[in-house]
């Protein structure tokens, strides 16, 4: 047992550890801090902090999400001068005894590996808890001149724009998002799509999608890419791509590939790839092979069933 005392968050407890925790390590660690927060019936969440004689030093979260119910999210972090004194394990004992009405208590995390941090406490203390990798996505940047454009026609293949807010657009985004998260089910609905990664909100700025023929001809969307502000101004624009999960393989390949191959081809983008999205991650593989990408960091998520 450590000699802290532990206490529910209250606001402010993130400037007082931020003195003592200094910046974050990376934009991830700065996002993960952003789960500490006071907890909450609804939805369901948990959170305290250690204080050594009144001093904050380490925070743990639990909270439930409706968009992955089968698990609950857990962080924690604790001061450096005090790791590795049963703090992280002590914390998570303190949360496990609080169960949400749901009954949910398996646990995932998350932790980034990259240049300044490369993860070994985080992925020695999941191991401790018991938690095993359950997915790996990587931050990828994609440069021009590794893909060649498809070929477009007048009644067939067609890049078309469209607005965030279009419902055929957030009904594909919606089946994309679950069809490639069944390794934490994923109950994405057409309201969250858009709270989450189509509105104003989120930073999207814009989306291209390639259809197989005119959308006045009856095309069908077979890929889009949405593209968001960048977090620094001279930073490749992030970009989520996603397709039709109905489609054939190979036609998803290509609907993949040629998609790609017309948003980096004078610039580069940033892509979150997971290890469950097959198809792109397995493009994204070859460029990187090529030289003409590089991941800048990866994240594993971790959980204990
Ligand atoms: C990960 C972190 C929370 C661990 O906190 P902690 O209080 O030092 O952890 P504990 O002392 O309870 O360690 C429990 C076990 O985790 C493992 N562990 C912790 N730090 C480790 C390290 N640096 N290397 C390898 N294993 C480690 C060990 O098995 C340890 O048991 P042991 O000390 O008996 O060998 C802390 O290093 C941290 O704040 N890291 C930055 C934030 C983060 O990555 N959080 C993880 C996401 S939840």
């Amino acid at each position: 047992m450590s000699s802290l005392s532990y206490r529910p968050w209250t606001e402010g407890d993130d400037l007082a550890l931020l003195q003592v925790w200094g910046d974050p390590a990376s934009p991830h660690a700065h996002q993960d801090r952003t789960m500490f927060r006071p907890s909450t019936d609804r939805p369901w969440s948990r959170c305290i902090v250690g204080e050594d004689q009144g001093v904050p030093v380490a925070a743990a979260v639990v909270f439930e999400s409706s968009l992955h119910p089968d698990r609950l999210w857990l962080h924690v972090e604790v001061a450096r001068d005090h790791r590795r004194q049963g703090i992280a394990t002590e914390m998570v004992g303190l949360l496990r005894a609080e169960v949400p009405p749901s009954g949910v208590t398996a646990l995932k995390s998350r932790y980034t590996t990259g240049p300044v941090d490369k993860g070994s406490a985080a992925a020695g203390f999941a191991a401790s808890i018991g938690q095993h990798e359950i997915q790996r996505s990587r931050d990828v940047v994609v440069e021009p001149g590794g893909l060649k454009l498809p070929l477009f026609n007048d009644d067939g293949l067609t890049l078309d724009d469209a607005a965030t807010g279009s419902v055929e657009l957030t009904q594909l985004v919606t089946a994309f998002y679950n069809a490639t998260h069944e390794w934490d089910r994923a109950a994405m609905t057409l309201g969250m799509a858009q709270k989450m990664l189509l509105n104003d909100a989120t930073g999207a700025k814009g989306v291209v999608m390639l259809r197989d023929k005119p959308k006045e001809g009856g095309g069908k969307i077979l890929s889009f890419a949405i593209s968001y502000e960048p977090t620094r101004i001279d930073a490749p624009a992030d970009v989520l791509l996603g397709w039709d999960p109905e489609l054939a393989d190979a036609d998803a390949a290509e609907a993949i590939r040629g998609l790609l191959a017309m948003i980096v081809h004078q610039y580069p983008v940033k892509l979150e790839v997971d290890d469950s999205m097959v198809l792109l991650s397995g493009l994204v593989d070859a460029l990187i092979g090529a030289g003409h990408a590089t991941v800048i960091s990866e994240t594993h998520i971790m959980a204990t069933a």
